[in-house]
């Protein structure tokens, strides 16, 4: 299975918009091995997650707002 995405050393997934960000979290990656969040989490809940990433990996372009 491939590696969960690496924040420290890449940083352009963190160039992303929120927007597309929530969608890929929302959805998965199913071909990279990243799991579809759209039914487990709520999307509070997955907003606290991108806002986790944001803060601890870096900010970019913050466009947030309800999806
Ligand atoms: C079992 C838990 C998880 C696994 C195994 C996993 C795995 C992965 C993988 C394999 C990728 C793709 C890496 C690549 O492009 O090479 C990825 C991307 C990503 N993951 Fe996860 N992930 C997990 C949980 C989460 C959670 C809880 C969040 C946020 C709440 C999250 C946010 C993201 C984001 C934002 C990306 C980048 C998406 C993009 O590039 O559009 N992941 N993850």
């Amino acid at each position: 299975m491939a590696a969960p995405a690496n924040f420290v050393d890449d940083k352009s997934r963190l160039a992303k918009t929120d927007a597309q960000l929530l969608q890929s979290i929302a959805d998965g990656i199913e071909a990279k091995g990243m799991p579809a969040f759209g039914a487990s989490l709520s999307l509070a809940q997955r907003r606290a997650g991108l806002a986790y990433l944001r803060a601890t990996f870096g900010e970019k372009p913050g466009n947030a707002g309800p999806k």
